[in-house]
């Protein structure tokens, strides 16, 4: 800031006379209308929040870089960021909860959002994954039900365990991540500290328009760390905002953390006969049967200016690809395709691409049709605003980027996922676990479980358990003096 001294303003430029008395008729008079100043301050403040994320509310973020290590992986898609090994991309990214309001505490068991922007000379690539590789429903039908139920009661406006446990109890796909979030996962140490993943099954595609599955992984560099379930307790009352407290210290004092990016690439043809349905979001691949490969590393080096211009208002949404990438019938990702830019319509704006943290790198607000809305300030210069058209400047369509076709068969109808083992990777999951981990994982079920006022509501899932594991459910069921019932054994 330069020494000048710099004259205060209202919003239209106009200098400010007085901005601590409001101009009052007489001494002890009412306010006049006439301060046109006071009404502008006040009228703006009033207005100051954006709604807050129906979910992820709570989060932080950073900016950073994105460095190829493995140009390789081009044989797999022709998306131009990941072509050439050394090439860098800036990107952002934005660590949150899922379940908490704005100001809620960092260190509560949830997942945790992991969403990457990249700007990309092709336009914003987003990966809007979590720190779990799996999730708890796989149809996108069921999410606002599943939110209900890990949001406020609406009567007492309190959290609900009964609601939680109950929908899960009648959603047995749900175990494999509800055991993964009460494992030590389940409350990291730090943001630094845990690994990111798409958990979706998304497509690539080369140059050569040929098509293969992939899954992403972003594999901490500072290793994976959980957070002890007392400190985490505590941390929540004496210092809420831990998590982004130590993101932020880090960057500012440089010492910058990194992710190293790895896929696991999936023949197209594989997903007909695998034994696990890939588009299934509650399954992972085996890495036996497709091991990660390196693409490159994501550095963060750099923290936002300002929060709410650069954090607030980001706007991840999975509907932002490039050429190269692109969705899998994966029915939840379906549902999130239309789901992220609808809430960022209404909960910043329908311009909301143009704010400089959405803004793509290549300028995509002049090169097309979409003009005018609330808060638009960039049209581009041209009187065009149709197409076709018969300029030759105005921009054009590239057949090039069209999508990979794929093929449809079947009825129009709606039909559930044909597999219904929700058992064998929830128990593959308990039975990986150490003596240790696993007597957490028990404590932590029956923490939580021991709220629920139901009976039915536990056994029920006291039986998803035993078919997990028959010692995962007994032990549950000990816990909280029940029995596991005859008809499951
Ligand atoms: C059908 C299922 C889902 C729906 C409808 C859904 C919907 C939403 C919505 C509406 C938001 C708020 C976005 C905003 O206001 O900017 C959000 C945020 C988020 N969701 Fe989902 N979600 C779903 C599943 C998932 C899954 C499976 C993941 C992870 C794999 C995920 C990760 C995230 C993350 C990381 C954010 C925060 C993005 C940010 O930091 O701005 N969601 N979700």
């Amino acid at each position: 800031m330069s020494n000048e001294k710099k004259r205060m303003t209202t919003a239209s430029g106009a200098p400010v006379g007085d901005n601590q008395n409001s101009i009052t008729a007489g001494e002890r008079g009412p306010t006049l209308i006439q301060d046109v100043h006071f009404l502008e301050k006040m009228a703006h403040f009033d207005r100051e929040r954006v709604p807050e994320r129906v979910v992820h509310a709570k989060g932080a973020g950073a900016h950073g870089v994105f460095e190829v290590t493995n140009d390789e992986i081009s044989k797999y898609t022709k998306a131009d960021f990941l072509n050439e090994k050394g090439k860098q991309t800036p990107m952002f990214i934005r660590f949150s909860t899922v379940a908490g309001e704005l100001g809620s505490a960092d260190t509560v068991r949830d997942p945790r959002g992991f969403a990457v922007k990249f700007y990309t000379q092709e336009g914003n690539y987003d990966l809007v994954g979590n720190n779990t590789p799996i999730f708890f429903i796989r149809d996108a039908i069921k999410f606002p039900d599943f939110i209900h139920t890990q949001k406020r009661n609406p009567r007492t406006h309190l959290k609900d365990k009964n609601a939680v446990w109950d929908f899960w109890s009648y959603s047995p796909e749900s175990l494999h991540q509800v055991t993964y979030l009460h494992g030590d996962r389940g409350i990291p140490a730090t943001f630094r500290h845990m690994n990111g993943y798409g958990s979706h099954t998304f497509k690539w595609v080369n140059h050569n328009g040929e098509p293969v599955w992939v899954k992403y992984h972003f594999i901490s560099d500072q290793g994976v760390k959980g957070l002890d379930v007392d400190l985490a307790d505590e941390l929540a009352g004496k210092n809420p905002d831990y998590h982004t407290e130590d993101l932020y210290n880090a960057i500012e004092k440089g010492d910058h953390p990194s992710w190293t990016l790895y896929v696991q690439i999936m023949p197209y043809d594989d997903a007909k006969d695998y034994k696990w349905d890939p588009f299934d979001v509650t399954k992972i691949w085996s890495h036996a049967d497709y091991p990660l490969i390196e693409v490159g590393r994501m550095t963060l080096d750099r923290n936002p200016e300002n929060y709410f211009t650069e954090v607030e208002q980001a706007a991840l949404s999975p509907a932002n690809l490039v050429p190269g990438i692109e969705a899998s019938p994966d029915k939840m990702l379906q549902g999130r395709l239309f789901s992220y830019s609808d809430t960022q319509r209404y909960r910043i704006g329908a311009n909301h691409q143009q704010l400089p943290i959405n803004r793509p790198l290549n300028d995509a607000n002049t090169s097309n049709y979409q003009f005018d809305g609330p808060m638009r300030y960039d049209n581009g210069s041209r009187s065009v605003h149709y197409e076709p058209n018969r300029y030759e400047t105005a921009p054009k369509e590239d057949p090039e980027t069209k999508i990979n076709p794929f093929e449809i068969y079947g009825n129009a109808d709606s039909v559930a996922y044909s597999q219904k083992d929700h058992y064998t990777q929830a128990g593959d999951l308990y039975r990986l676990m150490s003596t240790d981990e696993k007597d957490r994982l028990i404590q932590n079920v029956v923490d939580h479980m021991m709220k629920v006022d139901y009976d039915d509501i536990k056994l029920r899932q006291i039986e998803h358990f035993y078919k997990a594991d028959p010692e995962y459910g007994e032990r549950v069921a000990e816990g909280l003096g029940l029995k596991v019932p005859e008809n499951v054994r």
